[in-house]
Formats: structure tokens, sequence, C-alpha cells
């Protein structure tokens, strides 16, 4: 936070691939709609690599640390492919997460009215679709150790990683699925969806962790969250739901490889990856880090193809949740609306707009 002054800051790390030209637009969305905001640029991923030699920097840790708010893009492309794996864009972005320690990843699939026939599903499963995927994002499988590859003495080789849970990071990212989960139920959000709480997911069957995490989220919502209905599910049928029934989720709660994972397919219902943005939330009072939730797509990148709607919504999310501007955050909201009712359509989304010109109908709509 900064500390010194009343002047909020946001601080802007396109990253690689497509990163820089979807954050472009965000940049000037935010020029109009936050004109007092300082934006601040720096570098993550493969662009800090090239640089720096290191795909995050102490220095910009530490600038991230001061903002209010980070506006991430993508990181991450076949030229770093051959870099150390403690090098490689995803470790500066995963080292981003775990610094700022943004525990509670909220990945909303909601589908804009203009797109429900864009959809792989049927319009009538998708139309009206509006859901929240909370995702832990600083522990389990991407981070437990021991991981690695060693070489055994039979001159085999065994990649291992460790999916571990401790109590207090299952309780504090359940207590934000929680919370959620009652205020859009306050809001009339999710009310006659069939799992219309917190749908929480794990493989308790064949996973210790996942008993772990069934039972601390079922005392949890005992001692605190009776009034918010909870359904439990295995990952896997889960998945196979979400593609069958989507309006049925309301809340769904995850841990962090599931909820990735969960997390494209439902970006799918919605249309187009290209239009999903996403909120990664620490402690209150701390920054929180908001990113797409698609990647550097190295195969389209610099030919102005891709759809910012992705980071503009990132936007919209960092004005609402950290930068507490939620009048701006609705003009943005609208405005994106309004440009698809109209019409707008990148190539994701079977039209012919350029990035740039996806950015000028939403600011058109501001
Ligand atoms: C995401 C991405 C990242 C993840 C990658 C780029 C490390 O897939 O944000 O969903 O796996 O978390
Ligand atoms: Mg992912």
């Amino acid at each position: 936070m900064s500390s010194h002054s009343n002047a909020q800051t946001l601080l802007l790390l396109p990253g690689d691939g497509i990163g820089p030209e979807v954050t472009a637009e965000a940049r000037r969305v935010a020029e109009i709609v936050a004109p007092d905001l300082v934006l601040e640029e720096g570098l993550l991923g493969g662009a800090s690599f090239d640089a720096h030699s290191e795909p995050l920097t102490a220095s910009e840790l530490a600038r991230a640390r001061r903002s209010d708010a980070i506006l991430m893009g993508a990181v991450g492309g076949p030229r770093w492919d051959g870099a150390p794996r403690d090098k490689r864009p995803e470790a500066g972005l995963l080292a981003l997460r775990k610094s700022l320690d943004v525990y509670a990843n909220l990945r909303p699939a909601f589908c804009f009215p203009a797109l429900a026939s864009a959809s792989a599903l049927k319009t009538a499963l998708v139309e009206g679709l509006d859901i929240l995927i909370v995702r832990e994002l600083t522990s389990g499988v991407y981070f437990g150790q021991p991981r690695g590859i060693e070489t055994l003495p039979s001159g085999e080789r065994r990649g291992f990683d460790t999916q571990s849970y401790t109590s207090g990071e299952i309780r504090r990212v359940a207590r934000v699925a929680f919370e959620l989960a009652r205020r859009r139920l306050k809001d009339g959000r999710g009310t006659g969806a069939r799992f219309g709480g917190v749908l929480s997911c794990e493989k308790a069957n064949v996973m210790e962790s996942g008993v772990l995490w069934r039972e601390e989220v079922t005392k949890l919502h005992q001692e605190e969250f009776g009034d918010v209905p909870l359904t439990h599910m295995y990952a896997d049928a889960c998945a196979m739901h979400l593609v069958k029934a989507p309006k049925d989720f309301n809340v769904i709660l995850a841990d962090n490889l599931f909820g990735d994972i969960l997390s494209d397919e439902a970006a799918m219902l919605t249309g187009s990856i290209g239009m999903l943005p996403s909120a990664a939330l620490g402690e209150p009072g701390t920054p929180g880090l908001y990113e797409p939730v698609h990647g550097s797509a190295p195969d389209i990148a610099g030919q102005g193809a891709a759809n910012p709607c992705a980071a503009i919504l990132s936007l919209e999310m960092a004005l609402r949740w950290s930068l507490r501007r939620p009048d701006a955050a609705d003009r943005v909201w609208r405005a994106v609306d309004a440009a698809l009712a109209a019409g707008a359509r990148t190539a994701d989304l079977g039209g012919q707009l350029t990035t740039k010109q996806m950015g000028d109908a939403v600011i058109a709509n501001l």
C-alpha cells in the first residue's frame, strides 16, 4: 500500500506472448476510468529473464508489494523452454503469487448474453451462466516439497511432486469461498442453482490431502457458515458435471491443480478463454494480483489478434476488489457488455477485430 500518499498505484506486468498486447488495451481503459491512478510498468516472466536472467527480480517483487494492485498479462513461451526450471517464466509467476501470499484465486465464469451462442455447448445450457471458481493458489502440488527428478539405482528416472495442504491453508481459502457464496446468494446470484452455495471438490476417495480437505471444509461450514449450502464432489465428477449442467453450480471451491483444470474448462463454457479474468487475493490490505485466465498464446502473439477482454475484465476486478472503485468497475463491465452486444468480436469469438479495435469498441462504450 502506498503509505505516504493517497494516490493508488497499479503495477502492470505485461509479461510475454500476447500479454503486452492485451495489457496495453487494459491500460487505455484504466487511463479513462481512473485517470488519477498511478500506472507503473515492470517486467515478469520471459521478458524479465531476457533483461535480468531472472523471471522475477527482487526489486520488481518489492515494487509489487508496494503497489495497491498488480495487473499481469501472461507469461511463458517456447523461447524459454530451454531455460533451467527455476528460471522459466512460469517460475516467476509462481514466485510472485507465493511471495504476495495471494491464496484465494477468484475465477468467475460469466456468459455475456451476446456470447451464449459462441459456446461449444448448447445455448440453453450456458445462457445466463454466472459461476465462480475459487481456486487455492499458493500451496498444493504446485509448491509441495519434496519434488524433483532423480535417477534410481536401476538407471531408471523418477519424477515426483508432493501434494500437501495444512488445515490452515484449507480453511482460509474455504472461508473466502463461503463468504463469497453468502454474498452472492444475498445478491440473488446462483439462488436457483442445484448446488446453490459452495461446491467443494477434491479426490477424497484416493488422496489423503483430499480427505483432510473435505474434513476441514465440513468443519468450517458447521462452525461459521451453516446458512450457506455445501456440497462435496469428487473433482473428476465435477469436471463432468460442469459440461453437463454448468448452471447447477454457484461457487466451486478447488485446490490449486484441480482449480487450474476446472477453470480452463469453465472458460470454454463462456465462449472463449479470451474472456475470462481472475483475481488473486491475500489478506485484507495486501495487494491483489489480477490476471487473465488465458496464457501467453505464442501462436498468435505479435499479430494483434488476441482478445483483450480478459485483461480489461481483470482490470475491472482490480478496480472492484483492490482499488475499491466499484463505480469505475461497473463502468468497465457495462462497456464490455455493450461492445459485445453491438457485435464487436475478435477472432476467438468468430469475428475479425484486432486487439486494438476490440479495445476501441470497449472504450467507445465507456
Ligand atoms: C493459470 C496458468 C498458470 C497455472 C501457469 C502459467 C503457471 O495455467 O494461471 O491458470 O498453472 O497456474
Ligand atoms: Mg491454467
